[in-house]
């Protein structure tokens, strides 16, 4: 059978597959028609006090005319402006560092690079040397130096994904995870040694700074060893933090040691924390690179705790680990292009899937979050996660129907087995796992340059302060990564993800993951934003509603971050909701057969966004321009309280 036509045709197996899947509601439910795509919001020029020019999507929503004022008609929240660069991050002096890296003349990367080192300091729990994670990055073509990365051209630029993704150690067997009734040990599997993939944060940060940035390395890792050294005034969020993870890091002498007082008592905020263990791991990363931390001191007390321990990881995994330059996954909605992440991130490739679903709704018609909106974006999510789920893993080892799933014919049908009216219980889709919950933390990076060059980078040790475990003299946490791994297919891991034999553990393979790091392009091809966020399984839905807010809804960058966000993943069966749902709208939700859960705030999208440059070209003529930017805006995500989107030039 095949379906779809032109170069979106699926058929043969896959089609089967897919179809036979997803065949028990085909016959349920009003079928919705495929509707032209809405036109592409205009832009309106606002001219702001600080004489740059703001470009924002019209309110075509609510029918009214667009702002043209800041005084009247403005927006509730607004972005911190830049007449040059910006970063934002999820901790304040990690952002600065960036800012302070764009102000002495480095590009994105230099920036993005140095504020991930700094957050290794100044965010421990998710900010890490003893990690993950991936990078999107676009920068115009004069500022990259020549690469065999696979970069994909756009604009006056290209853009490149980066995969430092942990993988799993070559002894690893699946039965060390399970106990003796066959289920999966939870202990084992996010707060022991063996929970721990080889890290890829270092190789993946130097490997980006050397291909692409300007600067030396000691230049831009400079700050971060000083935060080490000298301390850092501990934030509010911080101090709450290392608070409520005491009975995790206590468990492990070492991160007692580094991250308590003597006696064991909690940092409070604004009280200085020095880390001199890991100042000395900086040091030798920004001397040697990458060596410094897979080879050396560094590496033998990683393997030297792992034999006396029960870990796994030995020094051939660490020197064997190398990260990945990949082809972003590109897709188009409503004009704008979209960069994001590849597998072995299930978040870029998902959230394009539901891009093109809910393209042609008009949800400006329905509004946002209104209950018909809602339902759209959740019974539209429950399709995704349940291809995610099934369908994802490390393309270095399994194969996946990746163009198939991105086609608008694979689309159009699903979006013609949406029933609008009625909330399709996931028993309809999938039997029912036993879903858990978690207590996560991630976190995403987001810079632009003066030259409307973007970073978009996510880092993670998986659980908050990973599994806790630090390595003793090296000052660094380790990773629980591999329980994002389906460690018995068909049972749930930390963040309730239900998911198959395609992303089973095996030696050497990296778990399939939610960050979703994303670039997105005016129609012109020039850089309009990146964004990306923390949360799990909530990542992919996070950066979804940013976008549907910024490029959909006619919200400036503030707005779209700040709105209230709600999420669904199939199982469990339930729409979680932040503070801010009205109540009406969720007894109608409640009326179409949802179950509603009010959850705590989800994400930190920290997002930046590149204004034109005054007088640029608009229009297809535009990708040739060699323009400048016109500034830049920045928006840290209020949920989180250390965090800061810092100027370059103010
Ligand atoms: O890669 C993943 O999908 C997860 N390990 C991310 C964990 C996470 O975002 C926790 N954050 N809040």
């Amino acid at each position: 059978m095949a379906f779809g036509s032109g170069r979106f045709r699926v058929s043969g197996s896959l089609a089967r597959a897919l179809v036979l899947a997803l065949a028990p509601f085909w016959a349920v439910g009003p079928v919705h028609s495929s509707a032209q795509a809405a036109p592409t919001p205009a832009l309106v020029q606002l001219v702001s006090t600080t004489g740059l020019s703001i470009s924002s999507p019209s309110r075509s929503a609510s029918g009214s005319p667009p702002a043209t004022d800041l005084q009247e008609g403005a927006q509730r929240f607004h972005p911190i402006v830049s007449a040059g660069g910006m970063v934002a991050a999820q901790e304040a002096q990690a952002a600065g560092v960036g800012a302070s890296i764009l102000r002495q003349g480095g590009n994105a990367v230099d920036a993005a690079v140095a504020t991930c080192f700094a957050l290794a300091v100044t965010l421990p729990q998710a900010g890490n040397l003893g990690g993950g994670g991936f990078l999107v990055l676009w920068l115009p073509r004069s500022g990259a130096k020549q690469s065999r990365a696979p970069a994909v051209p756009i604009g006056r630029g290209q853009a490149v994904a980066l995969n430092f993704r942990e993988t799993a150690p070559m002894s690893v067997r699946p039965e060390l995870f399970l106990q003796a009734d066959g289920s999966v040990d939870r202990v084992k599997a996010t707060r022991s040694l063996l929970s721990t993939g080889v890290p890829g944060t270092v190789a993946g940060l130097t490997l980006a700074q050397a291909r692409y940035g300007r600067l030396p390395l000691k230049v831009v890792m400079a700050p971060a060893i000083q935060l080490a050294e000298r301390g850092f005034p501990v934030g509010v969020e911080l101090a709450a933090s290392l608070t409520a993870a005491a009975p995790l890091l206590k468990a492990d002498p070492n991160s007692r040691r580094l991250f308590f007082k003597s006696g064991g008592l909690p940092y409070r905020p604004g009280e200085i924390l020095r880390q001199g263990d890991l100042a000395r791991s900086l040091r030798r990363i920004a001397e040697q690179g990458a060596p410094g931390f897979y080879g050396g001191p560094v590496a033998r007390a990683l393997e030297g705790l792992m034999v006396q321990r029960g870990g796994l990881i030995r020094s051939a995994d660490l020197a064997a680990y190398r990260a990945r330059w990949q082809a972003p996954l590109q897709g188009r909605f409503r004009g704008y292009q979209v960069l994001t992440m590849p597998p072995p991130s299930g978040g870029g490739i998902t959230l394009l899937q539901l891009l093109n679903v809910l393209e042609p709704l008009k949800l400006e018609a329905t509004g946002a979050n209104s209950a018909a909106t809602i339902h759209r974006l959740v019974e539209a999510m429950n399709l995704a996660y349940r291809d995610r789920n099934r369908l994802l893993g490390d393309p270095d080892q399994v194969s996946m129907p990746l163009e198939q799933l991105q086609s608008s014919a694979y689309a159009n049908l699903q979006r013609s087995r949406l029933d609008l009216n009625r909330h399709r219980p996931a028993a309809q889709l999938e039997a029912d796992p036993t879903a858990l919950g978690g207590a996560p933390n991630t976190t995403h990076v987001s810079v632009a340059d003066r030259q409307g060059g973007l970073v978009a980078v996510t880092t993670t040790l998986n659980g908050a302060y990973g599994n806790g475990i630090s390595v003793p003299g090296a000052g660094f946490l380790l990773n629980n990564e591999l329980d994002d791994f389906s460690l018995k297919p068909g049972s749930a891991n930390g963040y309730g993800l239900v998911q198959g034999a395609v992303n089973a553990i095996a030696p050497g393979r990296r778990p399939l993951s939610s960050m979703t790091p994303t670039l997105v392009f005016r129609p012109s091809g020039e850089p309009l934003l990146a964004t990306g966020s923390p949360g799990g399984s909530r990542i992919i839905t996070t950066v979804l509603q940013v976008l549907l807010n910024r490029l959909v809804f006619g919200l400036n960058l503030a707005s779209s971050v700040a709105a209230p966000r709600i999420h669904s993943q199939l199982w469990p069966d339930q729409i979680s909701l932040e503070e801010g749902i009205s109540p009406d709208t969720r007894r109608l939700l409640e009326a179409m057969g949802h179950k509603l859960v009010p959850v705590p705030a989800m994400g930190s999208a920290n997002s930046v966004e590149v204004l034109p440059a005054k007088g640029a070209a608009s229009g297809p003529a535009a990708s040739s321009t060699r323009s400048r930017s016109g500034g830049s805006l920045g928006v840290a995500d209020p949920r989180r309280r250390d965090a800061a989107a810092v100027p370059e030039r103010p």
